[in-house]
């Protein structure tokens, strides 16, 4: 693990108040995933006060997380890394680390002492082996339900509260003409959706145990196949043109009422917003139908390559430093659709939905990780996503066949 052990002089550095013409550029290539126009509107804020403490900001944007996490490994381990680059923070992110092809930001860590100041399940992911190896910057939510409030009125329902509930609403809407399910249909989407019904049906406490014991009991019990089976009950409420179709399509269908609910993560807020939709009035949020309240948990983070020049080093503290500065943190937060991932940012000039969930996130009992990075290997966030992706587009495999495929993934991947 490549160490930067320079607090003392990071702290003259950092306060030395030196004004942004009078520093020596330091130049970050910034590679990342964030191509959707709320995600562009965010990373812009963190860029803008890069650029204004002196940083120098070369863009490399590849659309898919999928694909800009490969193309930052390849970059690493072809010797040609981006200074920095956008990941998930987790188990995956702890696999590079271990391949030492991180650098870690605890000079940075420790004079701005996020040990207090970011929850401590953020700060265990965030360490690899004692070392800050990311800078998390925010807090997603992927259990959200956002509905178009003129499509339930057209239809006559209310919004869902169980899944069997929104079975018999997703039919009146049928009926009313709306398609009842915006969703791109992608692997990590329909896993999204997944884990929504398995957290409403399961409970949080069947998800938190299935997920962090990948226990196969629990994989081939009755209760994950009441899952399967609810989750089978929603294929026929999407429409023809899912596969293939981005998540922020998907949104706009919700904005303009084609679609009445995306079951989705509140980065979908970031475009509702971005849409001039101020969330809560013509597009409202609310949790995934659910037994208990719970919030299934993303953290985006980005990562320091390994790097030998001192310029680079230094330009990956001065983003690190940017990135958690308070001011920062709700500029950013508040185009992305996430919540700060610092615990003393005030929240009050936040959105309603922004607000349910740090009021949420209060009872740490609520808290879940997502499967997509943060809380299981990177191998079995694939199983997952495969296994789920091949039942939700199989048109004849059963409920218990589906149940049966997921166990024998999970259990190959483990
Ligand atoms: C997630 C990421 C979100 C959003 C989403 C869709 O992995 O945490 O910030 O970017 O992908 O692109």
């Amino acid at each position: 693990m490549k160490k930067f052990s320079r607090v003392a002089a990071l702290a003259t550095f950092l306060s030395a108040g030196v004004s942004a013409g009078a520093l020596h550029a330091q130049t970050a290539e910034v590679l990342h995933w964030w191509t959707s126009g709320s995600e562009q509107a965010a990373l812009g804020e963190i860029r803008t006060a890069f650029e204004a403490q002196g940083g120098k900001w070369v863009d490399t944007p590849i659309a898919g997380g999928g694909n800009a996490r490969a193309a930052a490994v390849n970059r690493m381990l072809g010797g040609d890394p981006a200074t920095v680059f956008q990941f998930s923070i987790g188990q995956q992110l702890r696999e590079l680390a271990d391949q030492g092809l991180l650098a870690d930001v605890n000079a940075v860590a420790e004079e701005e002492n996020w040990d207090e100041k970011l929850p401590p399940l953020i700060v265990q992911a965030a360490k690899y082996d004692g070392d800050y190896i990311a800078a998390p910057i925010n807090i997603h939510g992927e259990n959200w339900m956002f509905y178009n409030k003129d499509a339930l009125e057209k239809a006559g329902i209310e919004v869902p509260k169980s899944w069997p509930e929104f079975v018999d609403a997703a039919k009146k809407l049928e009926d009313a003409g709306v398609i009842p399910i915006g969703l791109g249909g992608q692997p990590w989407q329909e896993r999204i959706l997944f884990n929504s019904v398995l957290l409403g049906v399961g409970g949080r406490e069947f998800y938190a145990k299935l997920y962090s014991t990948l226990d196969d009991e629990l994989l081939a019990s009755d209760t994950m196949r009441k899952v399967f089976e609810t989750f089978a009950a929603l294929k026929p409420f999407v429409d023809e043109a899912s596969p293939g179709r981005n998540w922020n399509e998907a949104t706009n269908m919700v904005i303009r009422g084609d679609a009445a609910f995306q079951f989705m993560g509140d980065w979908a807020k970031g475009e509702i917003i971005a849409a001039g939709v101020e969330p809560g009035t013509t597009v409202g949020c609310a949790f995934a139908p659910a037994i208990d309240t719970a919030y299934i948990m993303t953290v985006d983070a980005f990562a320091f390559s390994a790097m030998d020049s001192e310029e680079a080093q230094a330009a990956q503290e001065k983003m690190a430093h940017v990135m958690l500065e308070p001011d920062v943190q709700i500029a950013f937060n508040k185009k992305k659709g996430s919540i700060p991932a610092l615990l003393d940012v005030p929240g009050d000039s936040f959105d309603v939905c922004a607000q349910k969930a740090m009021a949420t996130l209060q009872d740490k009992k609520t808290h879940l990780v997502s499967t997509g990075l943060f809380g299981v290997p990177s191998a079995v966030s694939g199983a997952i996503d495969d296994s789920i992706s091949n039942f939700w587009n199989s048109a004849d495999m059963s409920p218990e066949q589906g149940q049966e495929e997921f166990r024998q993934a999970i259990s190959y991947a483990k």
